[in-house]
């Protein structure tokens, strides 16, 4: 096998995406499209690769930076076979074959290109394009033959009306013999009705040396789909969101409704886990075996062990949720929550920066903010831990076995001792020792009759 390197062409700017962002930068199943060539060429085994960036060329390099790539910029897009020849310098030492993809050609597999390079290799080939056949080739480039044999390929702007009547196109994604391919690039020109430097015209360079040009069909048309506008995202992403889902499904997940299930591309799910349909999986999320999600929940960024149960519309950010535990419905919680193990978050309960020990419970209409708990505590119905005095925030610690009873605030900073016990309605501003019952509310004044009385009077 001989040396394989990629470059990408990302350089252009998108115009009909109508957006700030390069068209590049667009994300697929939560990860930037940019990133679906790049493991694609990874995926290879490949030596080098080099993405071409020009529009929006910071923003590129920044979300690419840990991709181990080299870059080549083109500052001017002058063509494709210009931004090829940018990359020039970046593989001045490379001597095999070259793949060249496209930014925002997402969809194209591994396989495909593990293929296309054989084909080359075996053909021992100058160039070999990758090609398919449409129905409506219009915008493409078409390929022409002569004999069955590729000769050169023509632009839709260039095209004789029988030229434009070929339904062999060009996908835009090649692999060349990277001596050949740079050397005559040097030579192009930019005489044809766009003023660019096509490099569609290095095939014809090819032939004319009597090198071997091939080309490989591809059968399945949507891997070499471009993305132009955002209709073509949405549909991009609804295409590699099935592929995920499916490869979900396969390793043991229950996805009642994949067309509905949303999951970011590299997040885990154990098997044995069962999705309901309006599910969001974002980010570095990991789900383990034997776990419930209902419908609407949203999960960014968090490890939830087996046998969890998330109920309907809850959302959970950058926590951590142990073994066992039920949350929701309609829970919310915010970055730095951990449950440790077989907790309970009912509705309407927010935790934020809280570490709830084992066992314990926090079932309805509850804030827990900058606070930890131990084992076995039970939160009663509308306590709120008080952790904010409008410029510093404060922590509440309350010892295993505690029992808040409902409606009880705790004005942080605030320690309960273990196995203490807050009654109902309390407003603790001060420690509560071990084993304690703390009281903290006006005693209960009856008026007999008051309310009798009242009516009466408003009567008259
Ligand atoms: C090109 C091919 C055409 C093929 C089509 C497939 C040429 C001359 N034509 O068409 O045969 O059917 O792709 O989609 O190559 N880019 C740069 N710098 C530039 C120009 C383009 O980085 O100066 C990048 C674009 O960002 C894009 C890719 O190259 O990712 C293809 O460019 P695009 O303008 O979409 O392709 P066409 O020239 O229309
Ligand atoms: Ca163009």
């Amino acid at each position: 096998m001989t040396q394989r390197a990629a470059v990408i062409l990302a350089a252009g700017k998108g115009t009909r995406m109508k957006s700030e962002q390069p068209k590049v930068l667009h994300t697929i199943a939560g990860k930037a499209m940019v990133h679906f060539p790049i493991e694609a060429a990874n995926r290879l085994g490949i030596e080098r690769t080099v993405l071409v960036v020009g529009h929006g060329a910071e923003a590129v390099r920044q979300e690419t930076g840990d991709c181990g790539i080299a870059y080549a910029v083109q500052a001017e897009q002058l063509g494709t076979g210009h931004a090829l020849l940018c990359a020039r310098e970046a593989l001045m030492e490379f001597d095999g074959a070259l793949i060249l993809l496209a930014g925002d050609v997402p969809l194209i597999q591994t396989d495909t290109l593990e293929d296309l390079v054989r084909q080359h290799e075996q053909a021992q080939a100058a160039v070999t394009v990758l090609t398919m056949e449409l129905d409506n080739p219009f915008g493409y480039g078409r390929i022409v033959r002569e004999d069955g044999a590729v000769v050169r390929i023509v632009e839709q702007k260039d095209a004789t009306p029988s030229e434009q009547a070929l339904n062999e196109v060009n996908t835009g994604i090649y692999c060349f013999d990277a001596r050949f391919v740079f050397e005559s690039l040097g030579k192009l020109g930019t005489d044809n009705a766009q003023g660019e430097y096509y490099l569609t015209d290095v095939l014809e360079m090819a032939v004319k040396e009597g090198r071997i040009v091939e080309a490989a069909l591809l059968n399945c048309p949507e891997e070499a789909m471009g993305i132009n506008d955002r209709a073509q995202l949405a549909d991009a992403a609804e295409r590699i969101r099935r592929r995920l889902n499916r490869e979900h499904m396969l390793a043991g997940v229950t996805l009642i409704d994949p067309a509905q299930t949303y999951i970011d591309a590299g997040v885990e799910i154990g098997p044995d886990s069962l999705i309901h349909p309006g599910v969001h999986l974002k980010g570095k999320t990991r789900i383990g075996a034997g776990c419930e999600i209902e419908p609407g929940v949203v999960v960014q960024d968090c490890l939830v062990a087996d046998r969890c149960h998330l109920k309907a519309g809850s959302v959970l950010e950058n926590s951590e949720i142990g073994a066992e535990s039920a949350v929701g419905p309609m829970a919310h919680l915010r970055p730095g929550t951990q449950l440790l193990g077989e907790n309970k978050i009912g509705n309407f309960v927010e935790t934020k920066k809280a570490v709830i020990g084992k066992g314990s419970k926090a079932s309805h209409l509850t804030y827990l903010g900058d606070c930890e708990l131990g084992q076995r505590v039970n939160v009663g119905c509308g306590t709120i831990t008080c952790n904010y005095d409008g410029v510093n925030k404060f922590r509440t610690e309350i010892g295993d076995d505690v029992f808040v009873g409902s409606d009880v605030q705790l004005v942080a900073p605030v320690k309960v001792g273990r196995g203490a016990l807050i009654a109902a309605g309390a407003t603790i501003t001060k420690d509560v020792p071990e084993d304690a019952l703390a009281i903290a509310r006006a005693p209960q004044k009856v008026l007999e009759g008051w309310a009798a009385k009242r009516r009466a009077e408003q009567k008259k």
